[in-house]
């Protein structure tokens, strides 16, 4: 009897930055209600996945070796969760090849859970709605959900309930990575200590921020970028200080904390003027390396699958 062996699964998912991330108070359950708007990049992980004898994962690319390849990755979870849920043994092998930097504050980790999830859903034929495969995403982590839904969205409880943002345009984006990165959970203690203290203010509401993505303005935009957890970032890490300056200086029309950090993202006004600060600033010695990246950039989606079933 002839069998067919399914071939791999390749997926591809973005990394995000917040646009404005306002922190509200600590909830019983030990996560902060927030308010934010996601805009998901251009700059992906890619996630192949192969029937195998049992659950491995690897990891090549930027930051592969902080990364780990067996519980402690998001992506295990990911996978023996939805085995359990379809009633077999997650046996595949799951191959990584990062870009997101590492504990940077741009969901790297939560691109590859939301990668793992729809990947299976392809390679097992388990048809699970985006909504079904949204609600086992925020079981993994409040940014895994926003990875599957990518474009522009904002963010309300833990950040997982999303609704779309109209956004027109592309906006362009200079990323640089930092040398080592912030716990995520560290960063959100420094930001209830700092307010303990009596600082530093919240940032508002998003309402002029939203209007300026739907003009597609990046002039605009620019000014109404806010991240209530840069202050925190900026007291566990100083040396930022000199990186959001040094992208200034270089040209960029705006910079800011990605998330939980230590990722700095300046806005540019045209791609060509991405390329000038990404290379002013690798001259300027502020950071480890740099990306230039579009966004908005779409959720996870399989790139390449079994066309056969
Ligand atoms: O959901 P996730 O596992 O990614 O969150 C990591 C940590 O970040 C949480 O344990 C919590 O300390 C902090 N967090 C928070 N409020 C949120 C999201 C995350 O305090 N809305």
């Amino acid at each position: 009897m002839l069998s067919v062996v399914p071939r791999p699964v390749t997926v591809r998912a973005p990394a995000k930055v917040n646009l404005h991330l306002a922190v509200g108070d600590l909830r019983p359950d030990g996560y902060h209600e927030l308010t934010t708007v996601f805009q998901a990049l251009s700059l992906t992980d890619q996630v192949e996945i192969f029937p195998a004898k049992e659950l491995t994962i690897r990891v090549r690319g930027e930051g592969a070796r902080d990364v780990p390849t067996d519980r402690g990755n998001l992506v295990w979870k990911a996978a023996t969760r939805l085995a359990h849920l379809a009633g077999r043994e997650p046996a595949v092998e799951i191959a990584i090849d990062k870009s997101i930097p590492v504990a940077g504050g741009m969901a790297g980790g939560s691109a590859d859970a939301a990668a793992t999830l729809l990947g299976l859903n392809a390679l097992w034929h388990l048809e699970l709605s985006r909504t079904e495969l949204a609600a086992l995403a925020l079981e993994l982590g409040s940014d895994v959900p926003f990875a599957l839904h990518g474009a522009t969205a904002i963010g309300t409880g833990r950040g997982e309930k999303l609704l779309p943002v109209l956004s027109r345009n592309t906006f362009h984006w200079v990323i640089a990575f930092a040398k080592g990165g912030l716990s995520t959970p560290d960063v959100f203690r420094e930001l209830d200590r700092l307010r303990g203290a009596g600082q530093p203010p919240r940032i508002g509401d998003a309402e002029k921020l939203m209007q300026s993505l739907a003009a597609g303005d990046a002039r605009q935009l620019a000014g109404l970028l806010g991240n209530d957890l840069q202050a925190a970032a900026l007291s566990l890490k100083p040396e930022l200080r000199r990186t959001l300056r040094a992208g200034i200086t270089a040209g960029a029309l705006a910079g800011i904390v990605s998330g939980s950090g230590p990722t700095c993202a300046f806005l540019c006004e045209t791609s060509d003027a991405a390329i000038e600060v990404s290379a002013e600033l690798a001259g300027a010695g502020v950071c480890r390396s740099l990306r230039v990246a579009t966004g908005p950039a779409p959720g996870a989606r399989v790139v390449d699958a079994d066309a056969s079933g």
